[in-house]
C-alpha cells in the first residue's frame, strides 16, 4: 500500500515534469515570431568574407540592432568553395573564410547572436557553388557540427535536381535538418515559383513568395511575376511596391511558425525617401514577413537606422497573435490608395498607403471594419492619438500611416 502511494506520488512528479518540459520546449520552438536579422546578399552579393560578418555582428551591438530584436547574422551565397572536399563535404572558400565557419559561429555566438548560412536544393547554388541536392543529410550534419542556427535554402542549380518537385527537394532538407540534432531555423527560398503558400507552411519556418527584391521602391529591372499565380519566367528584380501588391492575393496563407517571406529589406540599400522606407518597413512588419536587413551596416544613415529600430513597428511584426494584415478592397481605391487591416493582440491595426508619387488627401472611417470597438487609436509613426474614429488628412507620396486600434 505504502509502495503504491509512493509510486503515485512519483508519477505525479513525472507528469508535472513532463508538462514543464512541454512548456519549456514550446517556448523554444523556432519561428514563433518572424525572424529578425541581417543577410549579406543585397549589398555584398557573392563577394563576402568573414571580416564583414565580424564587423556586422559588432555593429548589431553598437547600433542597437541586437537590442531592437535582430539576432540572426546570415551569410548568403558565396561562402563555399567551388568544390566539396575529397570525401564529399561542403567547405568554406579559404580566401573569404580562412578561419572556417565553426570559428565564425563561435565568435557570433559569443556576442549572443546566431549564425545563418546558405545552400541550395539543386546541384549548384545560383553562384555555381555546390548545392545540397543528394547531400541533404550530410550537409545538415555539417551545418549542425559548425554550430549553424539558420539555413536559407535556395532554388537554383537545376539539372537532375529540378526533376523533383519543390515539395520533395525542400522537404528532404527539412527532414535532414530535423535529424541533425541541432535546432536550425529553416528559411525556404523558392521565389514563389510553385506557389509555396500552398505547401511551404508544412516545410519552412518561412518561405519566399516572390522573385528577388531589387533596390528600388517602384522601378523594376525584370520582375517577371507580379501576381501570385502567374507562370514565372525569371526570378529577380521585383520592387518593394510589387511585392506589397502581390501579398494582396496571399497574405492569408501566413500562419504562426510559417511566415511568408517578402525578401530581404532594401532600407539603407536603395535610394528611397523617408516615406518609402517607412512604407517598406511597415508592410514587411504588418504582413509578418521576416525582417532581414540587407544593408551594409557600416554605412547605414541615421534615418534608415531609426526606421529599422522603430519599436512600435517592430512590435507589430513580433505581435504574439502572428496574423498578417489583409487587403481591404472595399476601402481602397485601386491604384490610388490601399487600406489593409488585421487583428493584433491588443485589438487591430489599419494601414493606409498613398500609392502615388504625389500627395493625396484621404478620409477613412477606422471603426467599421468589424474588428472590434475602438478604445484608443494611435498612429504609430507619429505616435499621435486620434481624437475620433475617423482619419482625414494628407499623405505624402508613398507614405503609409499605421493606426493601432486598442479595443481592450
Ligand atoms: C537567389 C535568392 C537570393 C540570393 C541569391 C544568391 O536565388 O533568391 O536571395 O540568395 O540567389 O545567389
Amino acid at each position: 500500500m505504502e509502495v503504491k502511494r509512493h509510486f503515485s506520488w512519483r508519477s505525479l512528479v513525472t507528469i508535472a515534469a513532463l508538462c514543464l518540459f512541454h512548456v519549456t520546449a514550446g517556448e523554444t520552438t523556432l519561428g514563433q515570431t518572424p525572424q529578425m536579422g541581417w543577410n549579406s546578399w543585397n549589398t555584398f552579393k557573392a563577394i563576402i568574407n568573414e571580416s564583414v560578418i565580424h564587423e556586422t555582428a559588432r555593429l548589431f551591438g553598437t547600433l542597437g540592432l541586437q537590442k531592437a530584436g535582430y539576432n540572426y547574422v546570415v551569410i548568403d551565397d558565396g561562402w563555399a568553395n567551388h568544390s566539396r572536399t575529397a570525401d564529399g563535404y561542403l567547405q568554406a572558400n579559404v580566401t573569404g573564410f580562412p578561419s572556417g565557419i565553426k570559428a565564425l559561429a563561435d565568435k557570433v555566438h559569443a556576442q549572443g547572436l546566431k549564425l545563418g548560412i546558405y545552400s541550395d536544393s539543386g546541384i549548384l547554388t545560383c553562384d555555381f557553388k555546390p548545392g545540397s541536392w543528394g547531400y541533404e543529410e550530410r550537409d545538415a550534419q555539417t551545418f549542425a557540427s559548425w554550430g549553424v542556427d539558420y539555413l536559407k535554402y535556395d532554388n537554383c542549380g537545376g539539372f537532375e535536381g529540378m526533376t523533383e518537385a519543390s515539395q520533395v527537394r525542400f522537404g528532404t532538407m527539412k527532414n535532414a535538418l530535423e535529424l541533425s540534432g541541432r535546432k536550425i531555423f529553416y528559411s525556404v527560398c523558392e521565389w514563389g515559383f510553385q506557389f509555396p503558400w500552398r505547401w511551404g507552411g508544412g516545410i519552412g519556418h518561412s518561405y519566399r513568395i516572390s522573385g528577388d527584391i531589387t533596390a528600388s521602391f517602384t522601378n523594376e529591372t525584370g520582375c517577371a511575376c507580379k501576381t501570385a499565380y502567374c507562370l514565372n519566367t525569371g526570378y529577380a528584380g521585383c520592387s518593394v511596391l510589387t511585392i506589397i501588391n502581390k501579398m494582396r492575393e496571399i497574405s492569408q496563407y501566413g500562419v504562426q511558425g510559417h511566415w511568408l517571406d517578402m525578401d530581404m529589406l532594401e532600407i539603407g540599400v536603395a535610394n528611397m525617401t523617408l516615406y518609402q522606407q517607412q512604407t517598406h518597413f511597415t508592410f514587411w512588419s504588418a504582413l509578418k514577413s521576416p525582417l532581414i536587413i540587407g544593408a551594409d551596416l557600416s554605412r547605414l544613415s541615421n534615418e534608415s537606422l531609426a526606421i529599422l529600430t522603430n519599436k512600435n513597428i517592430i512590435a507589430l511584426n513580433q505581435d504574439s497573435l502572428g496574423k498578417p494584415v489583409s487587403y481591404v478592397e472595399t476601402l481602397s481605391e485601386d491604384g490610388l490608395w490601399q487600406v489593409w487591416a488585421g487583428n493584433i493582440e491588443s485589438g487591430y491595426v489599419v494601414l493606409l498607403l498613398n500609392e502615388k508619387s504625389y500627395p493625396q488627401t484621404i478620409s477613412l472611417q477606422l471603426s467599421n471594419l468589424g474588428l472590434g470597438t475602438p478604445r484608443k487609436i494611435v498612429e504609430l509613426w507619429s505616435e499621435k492619438t486620434l481624437k475620433t474614429n475617423a482619419f482625414n488628412g494628407t499623405l505624402q507620396p508613398y507614405q503609409t500611416l499605421v493606426f493601432k486600434i486598442d479595443t481592450a
